[in-house]
């Protein structure tokens, strides 16, 4: 049951993930189990694509309703969109495309930021010092270190949850001007390592420092993260980057990359299906798979 599919039947919505390589995903599986859990008449499909704009000429029917993009082809979905939403085209990337039922249009949508965001507030919720209603991080100092298309989204998300955002980026230019669009601080990777104006702030990681196979490297000195009190890392290859180690050591709660995943693929179930997502299952799902 690699793809633990339902009947496939005439009236099926065809789903999938668009990618190059694509072999990799665990969305298949992850995404199928949802809907078979849901009762939801419709398959999610690895799709290996070149050109997504053939792609997208090509299968034009009505059934293939539903898709998300991942490297390195969010950028060309985005030009695929006959309308975008406002976040997306800010951040000039599409995670998710949706065919709407009314006119055919296909819709884009960017749902990462979402994820990431979702995940650091729930962190923060299960911690102490939240605040009972309202986003957990609205007035807290974000600090989000890199400037490309992940670093672009958790900007806009910590910006849409009222939080003060930093930008701190290798090439400044570009913090920079991503800082400008969510009325935000831009600093130099330099300048973070002494960046500390008050305690317990947030940090997200969008740069690919400590990645597999560079296990070793860790975008901030151990000595910094002691001013912070929950520490993100984008990054889930591995789950235990150097970042995450070295907050854990200093007292951070920390968010792994995974969480980051597992939630913006909730978000796009509901949107595939219109029906709450079966968290549980599909957390156990990903981690049977993992
Ligand atoms: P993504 O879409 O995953 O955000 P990206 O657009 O390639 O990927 O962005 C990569 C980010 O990681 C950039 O902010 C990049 O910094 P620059 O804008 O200066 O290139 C950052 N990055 C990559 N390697 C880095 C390194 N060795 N040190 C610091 N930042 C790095």
């Amino acid at each position: 049951d690699l793809y633990n599919f339902r009947q496939i039947a005439a009236d099926t919505k065809v789903h999938g993930v668009i990618g190059k390589p694509i072999g990799h995903s665990k969305s298949p599986h992850l995404y199928n189990s949802a809907f078979r859990a849901l009762g939801f008449n419709g398959i999610y499909l690895p799709l290996l694509v070149d050109s997504v704009a053939n792609f997208i000429n090509t299968y034009s029917s009505p059934d293939f309703v539903g898709y998300s993009y991942t490297i390195p082809h969010k950028e060309d979905g985005l030009r695929c969109c006959d309308e975008i939403d406002p976040i997306a085209k800010e951040i000039g990337a599409i995670s998710c495309m949706i065919r709407r039922p009314t006119d055919g249009k296909l819709m884009g949508y960017n749902v990462d930021y979402l994820g990431a965001i979702a995940a650091i507030e729930e962190a923060l919720r299960a911690s102490n010092g939240a605040p009972a209603s309202g986003s957990p991080l609205a007035g807290k100092l974000f600090v989000v270190m890199g400037a490309g298309g992940a670093g672009k989204a958790l900007a806009y998300g910590g910006y849409e949850k009222g939080a003060r955002v930093v930008v701190a980026n290798r090439t400044y230019a570009k913090a920079k001007e991503l800082a400008g669009k969510v009325g935000g601080q831009a600093i130099t990777f330099d300048e973070l390592k002494d960046f500390h104006p008050e305690e317990g702030m947030i940090l997200a990681n969008t740069t690919s420092v400590g990645m597999k196979p560079r296990i070793e490297d860790s975008p901030l000195p151990k000595e910094a993260l002691k001013h912070y009190s929950l520490v993100f890392d984008a990054i889930y290859t591995p789950k235990w980057t150097r970042l995450l180690q070295e907050a854990k050591e200093c007292g951070a709660i920390v968010v792994f990359g995974t969480e980051m995943f597992i939630n913006q693929a909730f978000v796009q179930v509901e949107r595939f299906t219109g029906l709450p997502a079966p968290k549980q299952l599909m957390r156990d799902v990903l981690a049977r798979n993992t």
